[in-house]
């Protein structure tokens, strides 16, 4: 008897099996410096001037670029309806969330997940196969540990930032602090998720408990704010080094 199936569900399987083909195209226009680029340009771009200012081949960047336009992340205008060429520039999201000079970018992130996540995931047989013993160290550079690359990275900080500046304000108010006069976040980073503490209970003293590297960077990255003047820094922890 044939089974009926729904050509959604064919659709939905292929969407997860090719899902990395949508991160690489994510991942190398961020690694490029694309949308950095286009939002430091006052007009809109062709794949030729973009392909000269981020030192790569036209034919293939028009490529990459068409990718992210059917994605989603770039807009693609003034269109030649011969060759098919046009104008890019970002969309509202992409500027809010991938570019470095926005508050809400979540570059850094990204960035964390293609080059330190993406290789051990590809172990991911040998993980399920040999369970607690499994290690990898695949994608990180030898002699480093996951924490030291964790801990110090100027890119990590800011992929802790970027992540907490979007989504801290809903985390700060899930639970109902309002009672609590003082507030710590254990491993706050550099406070992302204090500041909207702060924000949210004005009452509370808010603190950050971090390693000092993190907490020596915290203070540069102090917001500009009444609220944020009420976080303060502990700095703490041990280092294990192997
Ligand atoms: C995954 S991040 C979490 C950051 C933040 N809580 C958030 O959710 O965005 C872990 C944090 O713990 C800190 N950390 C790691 N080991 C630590 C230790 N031994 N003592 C204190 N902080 C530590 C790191 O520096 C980093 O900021």
């Amino acid at each position: 008897m044939a089974v009926v199936v729904a050509e959604s569900e064919a659709r939905h399987i292929l969407d997860i099996a090719e899902g990395f083909m949508k991160s690489q195209v994510l991942f190398t226009s961020l690694k490029l410096g694309i949308f950095d680029l286009l939002d430091k340009s006052a007009a809109p771009m062709t794949a030729v001037r973009i392909s000269e200012a981020i030192r790569a081949d036209t034919d293939a960047t028009k490529r990459l670029l068409n990718a992210c336009a059917g994605l989603g992340l770039l807009l693609k205008e003034n269109v030649d309806k011969e060759t098919g060429d046009g104008e890019y520039q970002l969309t509202q999201a992409t500027r809010t969330f991938l570019t470095p000079s926005s508050s809400t970018n979540l570059g850094d992130w990204l960035g964390r997940l293609a080059v330190v996540f993406s290789s051990p995931w590809g172990d991911l047989p040998k993980a399920v196969k040999e369970g607690p013993t499994f290690s990898t160290l695949n994608g990180l550079d030898r002699g480093r540990t996951f924490e030291d690359v964790y801990s110090t990275e100027k890119y990590f900080m800011g992929a802790m930032e970027g992540l907490t500046t979007v989504f801290g304000a809903r985390t700060a108010s899930a639970f109902d602090l309002a009672e609590f006069q003082n507030i710590c976040d254990i491993g706050g980073c550099t406070g992302p998720l204090a500041y909207h503490l702060a924000a949210a209970y004005p009452k509370a003293a808010v603190s950050v408990f971090d390693l000092p590297e993190v907490v020596k960077v915290a203070e540069d990255r102090r917001p500009v704010a009444e609220h944020a003047e009420r976080v303060s820094f502990i700095p703490g922890g041990r280092k294990n080094r192997t």
